[in-house]
């Protein structure tokens, strides 16, 4: 939720500002721009859209110079224009910032005297330290005076005119890094920007300010001590993902899933002893419940856990959105094991949850994609899910390595509390290290899933659903298609239509319906009768079994590998994924960035 790039160097800096903008796009595409010090004069180029508009502009009117910051934005406050574009000048003061800053009108009030040119939160900040310059602080004590002004999130860049080679930074509930490079310094939004210019990193800690110049670095805290981080360095050189001959990112991704769920299984379960591999920390016997918190698909990850924690090991599950359990007033046991699921392992709310519950003494864990991010520093536990850089807005790999990596907790805390057999054990491992397989069969389905999704892709709306793990996928599965594809959708536990939702379906409706052959399919397909007795058309999503006995009842079938039941849900969420993505294509809408979207959500 939008990115940040800084250089302070000795050679000129534009060109990598922008690709680093490019790495960064995944955080917000609606408007980007560049600042640099040109012989100690402050110059710009803005542009509203994405990325590829600003190169356009530099090209036609180029800015460089040796220091400079950068900035690709998903709008707050102000609509996405240039002119709320960052970076934001005021005096001799460029401000780059991701964020919100709670109190801006508070501070725009206080400041009336002073020329406000655009409609962000933003722009408060270059006011701030402008004005506690021309009070005659020092650079920096103007900006560690400004910066105990805002309330908020923040990560911010600024640089001062007559400053040439300084960046002024800092971090509080937004992620950032500091490189160190040879010569240069460098600022930005995650490793994925700096990872072309530098392999050594320095996360800001929460409240933490820093100056930057081309051979040095300092670093103050909340109360502007000095202090010392500790350099990580990155292993496994610039990986920025590439497309290959996939025509979106979000293609290349499902498909790389039986690859990244392997990748996931391999920490987790153990094939030849067939049986759950956890960190010794981990002891479920310790626990007496589980609350998982995260948001969006994320959520949904949790919500499949919660089936399979339940039935597996018999331990109570909370499943919560983030951004309503950090608000409420949570009863927490010490006996309760705290899960952050999270792609990013940045989200804002989700991070407060898991800050909540380390403070109140419950132990924490959490499930991550990147394992540099603040949840993976913060929590007491880490645990990967190794499924490699997520660039298409809508995650896919990232939620069935969640679903894999959960699946083997469930049977990791089943075994060691003594709820499920030996047999049933190695059954379900067994079960699970069959899915990339599994996931490969579902994906040669492809083809039949795209020629279904031209006359689904006119529909105006569309219902999935779903019973037991698979009313969560239904849920995802709607999800996706509205996100990516813009045609409503929602997903329904099957029993719960006729409650209400059922009014809804008219001739041609389109149904989904999940329902592999397992103990709730005659339920379900009871359900798709009382949709199908109403008009819908009904697209069924089952195995080889479900389709032998309801083929008869459906317009269109999907018919998925048989699996295990208790990896149903992974199977299933291919082929919802796959129906997402046709339908969008068939639409031509940007799949992997999406109107509005953005893929870390660092605000609340
Ligand atoms: C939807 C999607 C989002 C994320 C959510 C949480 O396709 O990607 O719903 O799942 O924003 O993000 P993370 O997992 O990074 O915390």
């Amino acid at each position: 939720m939008c990115g940040i790039i800084g250089i302070v160097g000795s050679r000129d800096v534009t060109e990598r500002l922008v690709d680093g903008l490019k790495r960064l796009e995944y955080r917000g595409y609606d408007s980007s721009g560049v600042a640099v010090l040109d012989k100690g004069k402050l110059i710009r180029q803005r542009a509203e859209g994405k990325i590829k508009g600003l190169e356009a502009k530099l090209k036609t009117d180029h800015v460089d110079g040796q220091t400079g910051i950068a900035h690709t934005r998903w709008a707050t406050h102000g609509v996405p224009n240039e002119t709320n574009a960052h970076p934001h000048f005021s005096g001799r003061v460029g401000v780059v910032h991701n964020g919100i800053i709670e109190n801006f009108l508070d501070i725009r009030t206080e400041l009336k005297h002073r020329d406000f040119r655009t409609e962000t939160d933003t722009e408060v900040v270059s006011h701030l330290v402008d004005e506690a310059l021309g009070k005659g602080l020092d650079p920096k004590d103007a900006f560690s005076e400004s910066l105990k002004k805002l309330k908020g999130a923040y990560a911010f860049g600024v640089i001062i005119d007559d400053h040439p080679d300084h960046i002024y930074c800092a971090r509080s509930g937004s992620p950032l890094a500091l490189g160190v490079g040879d010569g240069e310094m460098y600022l930005g939004s995650d490793a994925m920007a700096l990872a072309q210019l530098t392999s050594k990193l320095i996360y800001l800690e929460e409240g933490d300010w820093a100056i930057l110049t081309p051979n040095s670095y300092e670093i103050y805290d909340l109360d502007d001590n000095k202090v010392e981080r500790e350099i990580t360095v990155l292993t496994g050189g610039p990986a920025m993902a590439e497309k290959g001959n996939y025509r979106h990112f979000m293609l290349k991704e499902m498909y790389e899933q039986p690859e990244t769920i392997g990748r996931t299984l391999s920490n987790y379960i153990d094939e030849y002893r067939l049986a759950a591999n956890v960190p010794a920390e981990l002891n479920f016997e310790e626990f007496d419940r589980i609350i998982i918190i995260a948001c969006g698909t994320a959520c949904y990850a949790g919500m499949v856990a919660k089936y399979w924690f339940e039935q597996a090991a018999g331990l109570a599950v909370d499943v919560d959105i983030a951004s309503e359990f950090r608000y409420r007033k949570p009863v927490l046991s010490p006996k309760s094991l705290f899960i952050a699921v999270s792609q990013s392992g940045e989200t804002a709310d989700t991070l407060a949850a898991l800050r909540y519950c380390k403070e109140a003494g419950v132990k924490t864990a959490a499930l991550v994609n990147v394992m540099t991010s603040t949840m993976a520093r913060e929590a007491d536990i880490a645990l990967p899910i190794n499924a490699g850089p997520e660039i298409g807005v809508a995650s896919t790999k990232a939620f069935t390595s969640q679903l894999t990596a959960l699946a083997a907790l469930a049977l990791a805390a089943g075994t060691s509390r003594g709820v499920i057999s030996n047999e049933a054990q190695k059954r379900m491992a067994n079960a699970l290290i069959k899915t990339p397989r599994h996931v490969k069969q579902a994906l040669r389905l492809d083809k039949q899933i795209e020629a279904m999704a031209f006359d689904f892709s006119k529909s105006k709306s569309a219902f999935y659903l779903g019973r037991g793990s698979q009313v969560p996928i239904a849920f995802e599965g709607a999800l996706k298609l509205k996100e990516i594809s813009y045609i409503h959708a929602e997903g329904y536990a099957a029993g719960e239509l006729k409650h209400g939702p059922i009014a809804l379906i008219e001739d041609g409706t389109p149904v989904i319906v999940l329902a592999p052959f397992d103990r709730l399919f005659e339920k379900t397909i009871s359900n798709l009768q009382e949709v199908a007795s109403r008009g819908a058309h009904i697209i069924l999503i089952t195995d080889e079994e479900g389709a032998s006995h309801a083929a008869s009842m459906a317009d269109n079938m999907i018919v998925l590998p048989t699996c295990d039941h208790f990896v149903a849900p992974i199977i299933t969420t291919i082929a919802v994924q796959l129906l997402a993505y046709h339908t969008a294509v068939h639409l031509g809408t940007d799949v992997d960035q999406p109107r509005n979207l953005a893929k870390s959500v660092t605000v609340e």
